[in-house]
């Protein structure tokens, strides 16, 4: 009795995230949008960076002194603030992102009395296929439950591959409550077709972070 009540325990366990995974990939397949900006509050909350610690995924993505940072879909800035400040005033960060209601939330943020230091930060409404930057001007690009909320993919990491300079990483960070979460296996596919190699993979299944290098 008790051993089958834990295997029922031990299947609905397993069962949960393959069911969740699969309705919510069907679902944004037929609708693909981008997250919507009233769920800001929830990406940028206490809840959230106990799930995702940002010193844990700036220190996974090898963010370093005095770097030229792009956040590629930075959303309410739930980890901008940090990147900011990992960067220093050596160091710049870009914090983009195709929706102007996801700016006006980090806008907001950084003018909080706690944040009025950073000032290294500018703040860019546009799309991944357009990167607005030269060739080869930064040291990395870094994408937090980003990248698989992209229709094209390809074509967004084709700008990346050209906004970076040639050693550049691009760090890519998943966490599966995600609806659009894909497997690792998935995000090193998807980079390495577009010209990158891996140069780390750390993390777990729930949150992982594959960095890339541009040859
Ligand atoms: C799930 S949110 C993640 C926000 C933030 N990186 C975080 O982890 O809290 C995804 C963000 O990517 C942005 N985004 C989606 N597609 C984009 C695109 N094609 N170009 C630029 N940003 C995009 C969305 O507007 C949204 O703010």
């Amino acid at each position: 009795m008790i051993l089958r009540t834990v295997l029922i325990i031990i299947l609905v366990v397993l069962a949960f995230p393959i069911l969740w995974l699969t309705l919510a990939k069907l679902v944004r397949k037929l609708y693909p949008f981008p997250a919507p900006a009233f769920i800001g509050r929830f990406l940028d909350s206490g809840y959230r960076r106990w799930l995702q610690p940002p010193a844990q995924v700036i220190q996974r993505s090898g963010i370093k002194e005095g770097m030229t940072v792009l956040e590629l879909g930075c959303g309410p800035g739930t980890f901008t603030t940090f990147v900011a400040r990992a960067v220093g005033p050596s160091g710049k960060v870009y914090a983009l992102d195709i929706q102007g209601d996801m700016l006006k939330q980090l806008e907001r943020k950084l003018a909080k009395p706690e944040n009025r230091d950073i000032k290294n930060v500018e703040l860019i409404n546009s799309s991944a296929y357009e990167l607005p930057f030269e060739d080869k001007a930064l040291d990395m690009v870094f994408m937090v439950t980003v990248l698989p909320e992209i229709p094209d993919q390809d074509r967004a990491l084709q700008q990346v591959n050209r906004v970076l300079k040639p050693g550049g990483f691009l760090a890519v960070t998943e966490l599966f409550p995600d609806p659009d979460y894909p497997w690792k296996s998935t995000t090193i596919r998807v980079g390495a077709k577009a010209g990158f190699v891996v140069d780390e993979v750390s993390g777990n299944f729930f949150n992982y972070t594959v960095r890339f290098r541009k040859p």
